[in-house]
């Protein structure tokens, strides 16, 4: 049997990389509640025909990219692939959309079979936020605000934000002839992606990256010619208030987006930084969703950003857990000296990493050293008998300080105290 090892494009998330995923995640947490959004935690698997009917049976994510198989009693189920397909099924399912608007997020993996490359995975993680309940312009302008937000709550070098709108769905019909009529006569010369996609999906030939197919787009007729009068106005109202509260956008005529529940105004965050897999963060209005699942219609906007993009390009330092205190231990009987000090640390919220094993004072101080704590408790031999302890400063000149046990606590607290 050859080595174990994970699923290609599955990835481990290893303690040196925790850290910035904690801070990233507490970021986004605190970001959401500021704009009075509240978490929904959604099951990782969900009927198959969920995801059909929401994303659509001709884009790459169900067509092609869906972990889906037969569980133990013959029904199709698959592994969500992204998040707001459950979270609108969730939202009808119990409710919360009847009467009432809801600002919601989630968090957590999403799994996509695609070819496995730099910021592209098979499991990967989103966080995504959606608003439920209001058609005007205010909430996308709002919701656009958020993520702008948490790009400098993330010290990530600002991204552009492009800008498009797909109108409804029959100004969208009106436009996907004319485009098809168009393309129709280049058809030989388009890449093979966008021949199929004439006939299946034509909107998405707009996002080829096939140098002769963007050539031929170059002179197609564009979807902002034929989006009808309340989309357009919606779309203007959406740029007028970002302009109001300063956030820079790009109109992108030909940003169209690879789910096909969107309506009206579609954005996404593409940075530099990121390499080729530059979108950080995409989403837009689906406002045909929440019927098109059997709910009330009812409108609706979100977005979703891929949280290991968003770990690559972060600039903020990495949150500095770990012990505050390292207890050096040099033999087994001053072991329970050693873990009653370190409880009673920890009574006062103080993070403690007490060393197990016993061994050479030396390579616990180096230990002491790389686990990033301010200071070492060393009990040896004389401690016990003298019933003291001996503070060394890992992180300062000061000097050694021997102190009686019933004075370490009060003493290491207030040390600590101007730490933070
Ligand atoms: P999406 O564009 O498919 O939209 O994905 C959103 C983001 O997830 C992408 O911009 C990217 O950052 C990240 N992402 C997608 N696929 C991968 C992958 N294979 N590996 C790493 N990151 C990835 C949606 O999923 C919609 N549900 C967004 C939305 C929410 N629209 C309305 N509400």
């Amino acid at each position: 049997m050859g080595k174990l090892q994970s699923i290609k494009g599955m990835n481990d998330i290893l303690p040196s990389e925790t850290q910035a995923w904690q801070k990233l995640e507490k970021a986004l947490r605190e970001v959401f509640y500021a704009y009075a959004y509240q978490e929904i935690r959604l099951p990782l698997l969900e009927k198959t025909s969920l995801f059909a009917r929401s994303i659509g049976e001709d884009t790459d994510v169900v067509g092609k990219e869906m972990y889906t198989f037969e569980d133990r009693n013959g029904e199709s189920v698959t592994l969500r692939p992204e998040g707001t397909a459950s979270c609108m099924r969730a939202g009808i399912q119990h409710g919360l959309f009847h009467n009432q608007k809801q600002r919601l997020w989630y968090m957590g993996p999403m799994f996509r079979h695609e070819r496995p490359q730099r910021g592209r995975y098979r499991q990967f993680h989103q966080a995504g936020a959606e608003a439920v309940g209001w058609e005007g312009p205010d909430v996308d302008a709002e919701l656009i605000a958020l993520g702008t937000r948490l790009w400098s709550a993330l010290a990530i070098p600002e991204p552009e934000l492009q800008l498009n709108s797909l109108g409804d769905p029959e100004s969208r019909k009106r436009y996907r002839t004319k485009l098809v009529d168009y393309l129709n006569r280049y058809q030989k010369e388009l890449d093979e992606d966008s021949q199929r996609r004439l006939l299946s999906n034509p909107l998405r030939i707009l996002d080829s990256k096939n140098e002769t197919t963007q050539n031929i787009l170059q002179q197609a007729p564009l979807l902002s010619d034929y989006l009808d009068i309340d989309s357009k106005r919606h779309l203007d109202s959406v740029c007028g208030l970002l302009t109001d509260m300063g956030i820079k956008y790009v109109m992108k005529p030909h940003l169209v987006r690879g789910l096909d529940y969107y309506t009206r105004t579609v954005f996404e965050w593409v940075s530099v930084e990121a390499g080729t897999q530059a979108t950080i963060c995409a989403g837009g209005r689906y406002d045909g969703l929440i019927d098109l699942l059997g709910g009330k219609p009812t409108p609706g906007i979100g977005f979703a950003m891929g949280l290991e993009r968003l770990i690559e390009i972060s600039n903020s330092p990495g949150l500095t857990f770990g012990p505050k205190v390292y207890i050096a231990v040099t033999n087994t009987a001053g072991q329970g000296f050693a873990m009653a000090l370190a409880e009673e640390l920890r009574n006062y919220a103080i993070d403690v990493e007490l060393h197990c094993g016993a061994g050479k004072l030396k390579n616990q101080l180096s230990k002491a050293d790389k686990s990033g704590a301010e200071l070492a408790v060393i009990i040896g031999e004389n401690e016990i008998s003298e019933n003291t302890v001996t503070v060394k400063h890992l992180r300062s000149n000061q000097l050694q300080q021997v102190w009686a046990r019933d004075q370490a606590v009060p003493n290491i607290k207030q040390l600590l105290m101007g730490s933070d």
